[in-house]
């Protein structure tokens, strides 16, 4: 029997979901997953070919032309987007795809195409995957279920200063626009909304650093590996 879990880690956007699950895949030598980026990938392609978000006939044609992948970057350390074996990584990172990303998120033939995808990736365990409907229908299963939170203020603030590295024009009411107009649509949809699995633990890591919320989680984790060894 394996004794590998699966972690599955909810929450909002920018609140520190990836930078935890990144940290905890690299000490459990798990392999991390960063769903959003799918998504991400998906809009990508959608504003690029131009298809409307009501149009189902050319939403089912482009899903068919559609090949994600995550390939392990060296230098950084960490996966990056294929989208039709183009390197996508940063494209994806940029206010238009953010802008439109939860609308594409909410379609139903997305969501289905992704989260086929994501739970083939678990079949093998070993996995920390990030998202918003993880421990709620991707693996509703998972060993260990996480729901990150953090004040709204603090996110948006964090999240601007990310930002603000690579854009020195963006503003802070931008970001924050951003960040409440992404929260309200991903957790008010009608497919797999963003929503706490009843049996999750959360996380507020609000007032603590990202190494205090490591721990943390590491503790959890470790407690769930235990359980099935
Ligand atoms: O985590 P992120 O900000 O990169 O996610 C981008 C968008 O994708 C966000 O609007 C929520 C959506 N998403 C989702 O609906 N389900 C997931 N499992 C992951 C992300």
């Amino acid at each position: 029997m394996s004794n590998k879990i699966i972690i599955a880690i909810d929450g909002f956007s920018s609140c520190g979901k990836s930078t935890l699950a990144k940290a905890l895949a690299a000490k459990l030598e798990y392999v991390f997953i960063d769903t959003g980026a799918m998504y991400r990938a998906i809009a990508l392609y959608f504003l690029r070919n131009g298809i409307a978000f009501n149009d189902t006939a050319a939403i089912e044609k482009a899903m068919s032309n559609i090949k994600l992948n995550f390939q392990y970057n060296t230098s950084s350390q960490k996966s990056d987007m294929f989208l039709n074996n183009e390197n996508v990584e940063l494209l994806i990172r940029e206010m238009t795809v953010s802008s439109k990303v939860s609308e594409v998120a909410a379609i139903a033939a997305v969501r289905d195409f992704a989260v086929a995808q994501q739970q083939a990736m678990g079949i093998a365990k070993g996995i920390v995957m990030d998202g918003r409907d993880i421990g709620t229908v991707v693996f509703p299963n998972a060993e260990l279920k996480i729901f990150v939170t953090a004040d709204p203020a603090i996110r948006a603030n964090r999240r601007f200063l990310e930002l603000q590295a690579t854009n020195p024009n963006i503003t802070m009411q931008e970001v924050a626009e951003n960040l409440q107009h992404r929260d309200l649509i991903d957790s008010t949809r009608e497919h797999s909304p963003l929503k706490q699995a009843e049996d999750a633990l959360v996380l507020d890591n609000s007032h603590i650093n990202r190494e205090e919320q490591f721990e943390i989680a590491l503790n959890w984790a470790k407690e769930r590996i235990a359980l099935i060894n």
